[in-house]
């Protein structure tokens, strides 16, 4: 059997650990496949994604910036990836349909509000920083589990705007007036790029909060930014994306193998010391 090819687009790649979470996995279930990065230009997705159809590959993941652009070069968005408008897993159905699914949220849901328990944030105030790509998948989560005193705020209202239109019950913050709102705030989720490796990190610090809040970066490279570092040694609780990156892999390998892959220690050793 010819091995199948499998691939992350998006721009830049050089920081994705897919490779290394979906080939821990094809060799522990001894499938033959292999993934790799597949840097991609704007132009370029819908002559990658017409891979599919020839069976040149067989899934494919969609990362930053490209989440929304892969859409009109799909046969059909389903789920999550229709409520959010936002695709991450691409695959190939039984009547030749190019798929465009969303494993972001189910991500979200396993890697947080599953742990939280959704009683304890169902009258919570969350507070949303962000607008890009992965903020709609955030949203949906919570929304799908009755989570609705949610707050956003992003450094470009209008895109906060946009995620408005899909989420009307939601609360616009301006970027600036974070600090004067920030005590009434239960939960804080970031879902900028802020303080990932080698970008910039938040100028704001958070100087008022509830001393019971707790925080959520989705950033899991460093799996420490300054940001969540700040909050726990002042005893906050946080969360980083480590897990939320484990779980949406999960369901992704999931839809493109019928396996329902295990999130063993051997796997979160590698990627931590991966990340170290
Ligand atoms: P995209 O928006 O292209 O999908 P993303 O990585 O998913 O990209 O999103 C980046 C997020 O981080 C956005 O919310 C972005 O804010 P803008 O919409 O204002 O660009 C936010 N972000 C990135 N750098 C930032 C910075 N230096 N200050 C504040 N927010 C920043």
């Amino acid at each position: 059997m010819t091995e199948k090819k499998y691939g992350i687009i998006g721009k830049p790649l050089s920081h994705s650990l897919s490779p290394l979470l979906h080939n821990y996995w094809f060799k522990k279930y001894n499938i033959k496949a292999s993934y790799s990065l597949i840097e991609t230009e704007v132009e370029q997705i819908g002559e990658i994604i017409n891979k599919i159809k020839k069976k040149e590959l067989k899934g494919i993941n969609v990362t930053t910036p490209y989440k929304q652009n892969v859409i009109p070069f799909l046969d059909l968005v389903i789920n999550s990836a229709k409520e959010t408008s936002s695709v991450n897993t691409i695959y190939l159905n039984n009547e030749n349909k190019i798929v465009g699914e969303n494993t972001d949220v189910y991500g979200f849901d396993c890697s947080f509000i599953k742990r939280l328990k959704d009683k304890d944030l169902l009258e919570k105030k969350i507070l949303i920083l962000g607008a890009g790509g992965v903020t709609p998948s955030v949203i949906y989560a919570l929304v799908k589990k009755n989570i609705k005193k949610i707050f956003i705020s992003n450094r470009t209202i209008e895109k906060a705007e946009d995620i408005k239109k899909k989420f009307p019950f939601i609360e616009i913050i301006v970027w600036e007036n974070i600090n004067n709102k920030s005590q009434d705030i239960d939960v804080i989720i970031n879902t900028t790029s802020l303080g990932m490796k080698n970008g910039s990190d938040f100028k704001l610090v958070f100087k008022k909060f509830k001393p019971e809040l707790v925080y959520y970066d989705i950033v899991y490279n460093p799996l420490e930014t300054l940001t969540l570092k700040n909050f726990k040694d002042q005893k906050v609780k946080t969360f980083n994306g480590l897990e939320m990156f484990l779980y949406q892999g999960q369901k992704s390998f999931y839809l493109w193998n019928k396996i329902k892959p295990e999130i063993d220690d051997e796997l979160k050793k590698i990627i931590t010391t991966k990340l170290r």
